[in-house]
């Protein structure tokens, strides 16, 4: 990974799992040129996923195309540490979807422009109010979110749906040290009261983002290379595209702006505010400004006094009795905060709603591809509530991904006959249980106990969780009473969680005369955010605790994703806590490896096969790798034998693959390496093959010529039987595509076969040898059929001349001259199509002909022992009417002697032509 990290390859698969390391920001972004270019998009767009170099298109590509083919819902799953670039991943993969469902659009049809637009939209809209900047990520998404995308049957965007988990509220009063708040608040201050209808007098009444006390606080107010008043440009397009209408942009602002006012409220005890009163009212809190009052409530836009009240006591609804108990300074400070929060969060709620009214897929849509962009693990110093319900979403997609993986295996196994033999792995649904179990209670519902029981505590809740799961292998309640954690065995590591404020933040209650307060607030977004709840005793008893909501969040995003053919992966890694680019931190990155669940994804992969393909799509992509499936496998051989073939020629052993009943199953990721490299050596000769056609047309010329010249190199000198009328093809044996013949021509230097055929070589012993000839641009071979091995090689400047009888017999003898001693050995042949290569010898090699039927020549002496001695050798030709059939034969007995003798039958001597001048006895060609 770190080797490509440094080519700027940012993208790896590891088994299944597509891992993108961060290259970080601009300078990157314009080093990699053309990583997100539409000619990008294009490249990858219909092929698989070993084709092209791994890229987020390789995921979002076969997300859709699986969409397509198999009319299931699919869903990429992304998740990384912030900042490790999983938003830029969703968007990267959104906009490909939008792509790709743009090309394969009809043109008469715009239907899916619309909404490939609100789909888009949504993005900003989302991040200006769900996005901060933070110290690990200038644009940290500070909420997880589920998009779905509805598609019809063509691949068509009919809709979205947008599903949010777990908004980081508490940022509203308290950005860390160098970060900010949401980015909207920013946006807002720096629009300057310009937006929404511009009627509104709580936006033109916005003072100086220092004014602030919520966002002056942490410090930070800048991002360096980003414009507030740019961004809320976006921000107010994408509300107004969303179908926000001016008056609810307005009141949208309003409640921000809101926000930001019920900040500035601070407190003091009545006493301090020199009041006189009863006793036990002496730590009573009164509202310290009551300017800073009466611009809150301008912006709430209710009555001031209710205001105070509605921060300065909290009223506890007991049946249909109310109480109503005032709060000190700090406790007033606290109800102030969780107004603030709970406006905030309710106007997020309100926010995804809408949006997910703008997009709202027509009823009948049901094929969707969804895409998760939700924090990965995360282990810190301390580690609360968060990140119990983060790690525990990261444990049950973990859980999704085991039981997605091993259901389908063994389903595909038992339906491919295939048999299974699993590999150990963790499976981490012990986990999962033990902190959303109901039965026995995990550690959520003893949480949620312990909000509800009368004096329940953080203490008293890690009490109960010593006695109840103590034994649980998974967890561990720490001995130090002063510590007060609990530890998790997580699958990616251990954590442990502090349980101080356990209780308060999963309580999460919005007061009730808060609620009742805004209920009657004269902004019909308010109004509506904050339903006055209906008296009661169903309304007091149906308070859901932030953990509940959690587990049904997550229940409902497990069962979408469950519904989902296939979940894809992809893991975002930052190489550096800089922020820079071509920076490796090694540690960090095996640290985010390990959290991740990487390596717990392969194991769980590798537990079966790693690969596995249809038998025709396999034959279809690898028949070229062997002989004997290309260019197509024998009719009568089975589609499994085929592949067989294949995987034999790429040598893959017998234990590697199973063939199961439809599909071929490859055990190592490795294996399918092999085959792709093979695959394309292959086609890099199928490529030569085709060059070679083109070629061919030149070479017809070039043999065309040579027939012709044929007729001059016989003329009057030779009986013939018509091999004239052959047409001159060269290469019959295809030997120019042997990988052997290759070889063999570049030792030589060679470039070309001018010819290869079958032909019979009679040896010193005066045996026939089945032999192929093989003429190339420098050299006459004799080579043995099996593998081409070289018997002899003959150079054309050795080549001394060629003896024919007068004949129309095939044999033909080559002299060579050169040689140690004076001359090398001819070679006797008996070739089928005489007239092409004598022609083409005499052409290409200059050699000189002559006919007679008495022929001298140079032979190896005879013998058991290979020898470079040389014997002079006659061979005679004489018709005999008694030789039976159409061929010249060898006299066996006479090869012993020395004296060769063939006897010709007639039809080859008197009977057949004598060429005698062009176009005279002989037929025309
Ligand atoms: N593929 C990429 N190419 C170039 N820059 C990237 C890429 N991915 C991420 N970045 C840079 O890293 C920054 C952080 O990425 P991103 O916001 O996607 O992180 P994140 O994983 O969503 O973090 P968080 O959990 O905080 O939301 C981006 O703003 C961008 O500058
Ligand atoms: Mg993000």
């Amino acid at each position: 990974m770190q080797a490509g990290f440094k080519q700027d390859k940012i993208y790896t698969f590891i088994g299944p799992v597509l891992v993108s390391v961060n290259p970080f920001k601009q300078a990157a972004i314009q080093r990699i040129r053309g990583m997100y270019s539409a000619e990008t998009m294009r490249k990858y767009s219909g092929r698989q996923s070993f084709e092209l170099p791994p890229h987020v298109y390789t995921i979002a590509e076969s997300a859709y195309r699986a969409l397509l083919r198999s009319s299931k819902g699919q869903c990429i799953l992304i998740t990384g540490e912030s900042g490790a670039g999983k938003t830029e991943a969703a968007k990267r993969v959104m906009e490909y979807v939008m792509a790709a469902a743009a090309a394969a659009r009809p043109s008469a049809k715009a239907t899916g422009r619309e909404v490939q637009d609100l789909l888009l939209q949504s993005n900003p809209l989302l991040e200006a109010f769900g996005n901060a900047k933070t110290v690990r990520n200038e644009n940290s998404s500070r909420f997880g979110k589920y998009v779905e995308i509805f598609f019809d049957y063509q691949g068509q965007p009919l809709g979205g749906r947008v599903s949010k988990f777990l908004l980081e509220k508490s940022r509203v009063c308290v950005p860390g040290k160098g970060e900010r708040s949401f980015h909207i608040f920013y946006q807002l201050l720096a629009m300057g009261g310009d937006g929404g209808d511009g009627s509104s007098c709580v936006l033109h009444a916005l003072g100086e983002l220092q004014a602030y006390s919520y966002l002056a606080r942490s410090g930070t107010t800048q991002v360096a290379g980003l414009s507030d008043a740019d961004e809320w440009s976006a921000t107010a397009e994408a509300l107004t595209t969303l179908g926000f209408s001016p008056e609810r942009q307005t009141q949208l602002m309003e409640l921000v702006a809101a926000v930001l006012a019920i900040g500035n409220i601070s407190f003091q005890s009545n006493r301090a505010a020199g009041q006189v009163l009863a006793k036990t009212d002496s730590q009573a809190a009164v509202v310290h400004q009551e300017d800073s009052l009466k611009v809150a409530a301008a912006a709430l836009k209710v009555d001031p006094r209710k205001l105070a009240s509605a921060l300065t006591n909290r009223t506890i609804a007991t049946g249909i009795d109310r109480m109503s108990t005032p709060l000190d300074a700090a406790q007033s400070a606290h109800a102030r905060d969780a107004l603030a929060k709970a406006l905030y969060a309710r106007a997020f709620d309100a926010l995804v709603e809408q949006v997910n009214r703008a997009v709202a897929p027509p009823p009948h849509a049901e094929l969707t591809l969804g895409v998760l962009d939700i924090y990965g693990f995360e282990i810190f110093e301390a580690n609360s509530f968060e990140q119990l319900c983060i790690n525990f979403a990261n444990e049950k997609l973990q859980q999704l991904f085991i039981e997605f993986t091993l259901r389908a295996e063994q389903a595909e196994y038992a339906a491919e006959g295939v048999a299974w033999t699993p590999v150990e792995f963790f499976n981490n649904c012990v986990v999962v249980e033990l902190i959303e179990g109901s039965r026995p209670a995990g550690v959520l519902l003893w949480l949620d106990e312990e909000c509800v029981v009368p004096k329940g505590t953080d203490a008293s809740f890690l009490t109960k969780l010593a006695s109840n799961l103590s034994k649980h292998p998974h967890l561990e309640v720490s001995k130090d009473q002063a510590a007060r954690t609990f530890t998790i065995k997580h699958y990616a590591g251990d954590v442990a969680y502090a349980a101080d404020g356990l209780i308060e933040k999963n309580k999460d209650l919005a007061y009730r005369n808060q609620i009742e307060m805004l209920s009657e607030s004269a902004s019909p977004l308010i109004a509506e955010l904050f339903p006055a709840a209906t008296r009661g005793k169903t309304s007091a008893k149906k308070i859901e605790t932030a953990g509940a909501q959690f587990r049904k969040q997550m229940d409902a995003l497990a069962a979408t994703i469950g519904r989902c053919a296939e979940p894809h992966y992809i893991r975002c890694i930052k190489p550096n806590l800089k922020k820079r680019p071509a920076d490796w931190d090694a540690q960090l990155v095996a640290h985010q490896v390990r959290y991740l669940g990487i390596v717990e994804n392969v194991l769980v992969r590798r537990a079966g096969f790693a690969h596995r393909m249809p038998f025709s799509r396999f034959l279809g992509r690898y028949k070229m790798i062997c002989r004997g499936t290309w260019p197509a496998p024998p009719a009568a051989q089975s589609p499994a034998d085929s592949c067989a073939a294949i995987l034999a020629a790429a040598h893959i052993v017998k234990a590697g693959y199973e063939l199961g009943k439809t599909k071929v199953f490859l055990r190592a990721p490795a294996s399918v390496f092999t085959l792709e490299d093979r695959r394309s050596r292959a086609l890099h000769d199928v490529a030569r093959i085709l060059q070679g056609a083109y070629r061919s047309f030149a070479a017809r010329r070039y043999r065309i010529k040579l027939r012709e010249k044929s007729m001059a190199v016989f003329e009057g000198l030779k009986r013939r039987r018509g091999s004239w009328r052959l047409p001159f093809l060269g290469d019959y044996l295809d030997a120019a595509e042997a990988p052997e013949v290759t070889r063999m021509l570049l030792k030589a230097g060679e470039a070309r076969v001018y010819f290869a055929d079958r032909i019979t070589h009679v040896n010193r012993n005066g045996k026939a040898q089945e032999r192929i000839l093989l003429i190339s641009d420098r050299s006459v071979y004799v080579l043995a059929p099996t593998k081409w091995r070289v018997n002899v090689r003959v150079a054309f400047d050795e080549l001394e001349g060629i003896s024919l009888s007068t004949f129309a017999d095939g044999f033909m003898v080559v002299h060579v001259g050169g040689g140690a001693k004076g001359g090398g050995a001819a070679l006797l042949l008996q070739v089928q199509r005489k007239a092409e290569v004598v022609t083409m010898l005499v052409q290409e090699a200059g050699a000189s002909v002559v006919c007679s039927d008495t022929i001298e020549f140079r032979s190896k002496r005879a013998g058991m022992f290979e020898t470079s001695a040389t014997e002079t050798r006659t061979i005679t030709f004489v018709e005999s009417a008694a030789t039976a059939g159409s061929a010249a034969l060898l006299d066996e007995k006479s090869a012993a002697t020395g004296q060769l003798r063939v006897l010709v039958p007639p039809v080859l001597g008197s009977k057949a032509e004598l060429q005698i001048g062009k176009g005279g006895a002989a037929p025309a060609a």
